[in-house]
């Protein structure tokens, strides 16, 4: 069975192949035609933290292919984990409604924990800090349509790297392809967490963690910021400390690329102020669109169809 779980898990021959299936979904969708890859079947949308693009994206992904929806968008407080439900029986359950499970999680590796007991594929919708790796995906396709390469870039994270799930699948999924080098830009409160140093090491990442997004500005294609994630700190003294250690700004626009383009996995508080917006080479909006052509590939991916 299919789940997705996590950015490593992919090959290029199955990025190739949901890329295919992403493209052909974009023109089906912005040329009007009806499609019904999913006629009949229903993918459960759980979600047990906020959500606007994943969960509204996969739901609208499901609806355009002709598949029906159940959904608990607040599932904390509405679904039985609340009254003490193990991770393992809400799968189960799960599966014997829904064909795809769709499930977004504040914990760790809860995917994968529903993963070994589900009988309906799992797609990970973001598990605390660890992975998101449909938006790993979403990402790289839209590296590849803005710069048409996803080999031989220079890509600068930014910002809060220790709670970046999106990071975490991204990087291993650029990994794959050749000559692609990394610099981790944050306060050193926020740096990549040891696990993830120690697994991209293990992957043959080429990073370098830098603390000024200056020292590397002109050099990079691509400027990935991410929000520092305030519901990740246990203490509102240390998110204070660090909430406005990277602010991306007009200065940075002049010193970029003429190519080169920005990228955020929303939502954003104040790291990229909505001026930077109006820049042809900010494309978080147009990145959050294509999540939808992905997530519809991989609804279809995890059913064969
Ligand atoms: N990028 C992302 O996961 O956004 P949401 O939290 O709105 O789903």
């Amino acid at each position: 069975m299919k789940h997705i779980l996590k950015g490593e898990q992919f090959n290029k021959v199955e990025v190739e192949k949901i890329f295919a299936l992403a493209s052909k979904m974009e023109k089906e969708v912005e040329s009007g035609k009806v499609n019904e890859r999913l006629k009949g079947k229903i993918v459960a949308s759980v979600f047990f933290e906020p959500s606007t693009r994943t969960r509204l994206s996969f739901e609208t992904s499901a609806l355009r292919l002709g598949a029906r929806v159940i959904s608990a968008e607040n599932a904390a407080e509405n679904s039985s984990s609340h009254k003490g439900e193990t991770i393992e029986d809400t799968f189960k359950m799960l599966a014997s409604y829904a064909d795809i499970i769709v499930m977004r999680h504040k914990e760790i590796f809860m995917a994968e924990r529903g993963a070994k007991v589900s009988r309906s594929p799992v797609v990970n919708a973001g598990d605390g800090y660890n992975e998101h790796p449909s938006q790993g995906l979403l990402d790289l396709y839209t590296i590849k349509k803005e710069l048409k390469k996803i080999n031989n870039l220079k890509i600068a994270f930014v910002g809060d790297l220790l709670y970046s799930r999106t990071l975490h699948s991204l990087v291993p999924l650029l990994n794959l392809y050749n000559k692609n080098k990394f610099y981790f830009v944050s306060p050193k409160e926020l740096k990549i967490g040891d696990d993830f140093r120690k697994r991209f090491k293990e992957l043959k990442v080429d990073f370098e963690e830098v603390n000024d997004l200056n020292k590397v500005i002109k050099e990079v294609d691509v400027v990935y910021m991410t929000r520092v994630q305030k519901e990740r700190f246990k203490k509102e003294s240390d998110y204070n400390k660090v909430k406005d250690s990277f602010v991306f700004s007009k200065e940075h626009l002049k010193l970029m690329k003429k190519d080169a383009i920005i990228m955020h996995p929303l939502p954003r508080i104040n790291e990229i102020p909505a001026e930077i917006d109006l820049d042809p080479r900010a494309i978080y909006f147009k990145q959050a669109k294509n999540g939808l052509y992905i997530r519809m590939a991989i609804l279809c991916h995890v059913l064969d169809k």
